[in-house]
């Protein structure tokens, strides 16, 4: 298995698993054509990237981070949020009170990291095999090269296998949100050594 930058041509297979794997957030139910235009916004940005781990021609698994996560928030909205809005409008409409929930976490809690990984997931027949932790691993190194000294991720706090991974790669809760009404969010921290 290697771990290597997603480039275009993963695209659509990375935005696929993210709906398929990530039931957390509202961004699964807006639908692949906006994932995937997330993920081709996330490949472009200087302090932005999504890595897949891969054996051969098969994708495993995906991860995604971001430096400054409002500023890519900022530039999808810049650049992205009509096209995205207006394909995703009737399933936002409907997801609307979870949208602005999650627009609102990242900056309503300041001493939080800025870093952050985005996403992590790994397809269930190469679940268990550490395909995670190599991602997770990878991603904290990449962030820590682009400046981070301190990254945080965002779970569901009912999400084991997520919570064990992170845990096992050096992160430490430091706060529950309850970012999507009805369902708390734990957030985890990793500081440099
Ligand atoms: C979370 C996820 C990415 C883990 O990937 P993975 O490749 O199966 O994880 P790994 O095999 O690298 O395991 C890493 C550590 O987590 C632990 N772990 C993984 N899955 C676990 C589970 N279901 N229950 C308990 N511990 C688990 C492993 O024991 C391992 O710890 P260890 O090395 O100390 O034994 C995977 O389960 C997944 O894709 N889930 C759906 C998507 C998701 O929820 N993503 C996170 C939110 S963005």
């Amino acid at each position: 298995m290697i771990v290597r930058d997603a480039n275009h041509a993963d695209v659509a297979t990375i935005a696929k698993l993210h709906a398929e794997q990530i039931s957390e957030g509202f961004l699964p139910t807006l639908g692949q054509p906006f994932l995937e235009r997330l993920y081709r916004r996330i490949l472009k940005g200087p302090d932005t990237f999504a890595l897949v781990a891969a054996e051969e021609d098969l994708l495993l698994g995906f991860a995604a981070g971001a430096r400054e996560i409002g500023a890519l928030y900022r530039r999808f909205l810049i650049h992205d949020g009509i096209i995205a809005g207006l394909r995703a409008a009737p399933k936002l409409m409907r997801s609307l009170p979870r949208v602005i929930e999650t627009l609102r976490y990242p900056s309503g809690d300041a001493e939080l990291p800025s870093a952050e990984i985005l996403a992590v997931a790994v397809t269930t027949v190469a679940q268990g095999q550490g395909v995670g932790r190599a991602l997770v691993s990878e991603a904290t190194t990449r962030l820590e090269l682009l400046g981070a000294n301190d990254i945080k991720v965002v779970t569901g706090a009912d999400n084991a296998a997520a919570l064990a991974l992170y845990r096992a790669c050096g992160f430490t809760t430091c706060a529950h949100l309850a970012v999507h009404a009805g369902a708390t969010s734990e957030v985890l921290v990793w500081t440099a050594p």
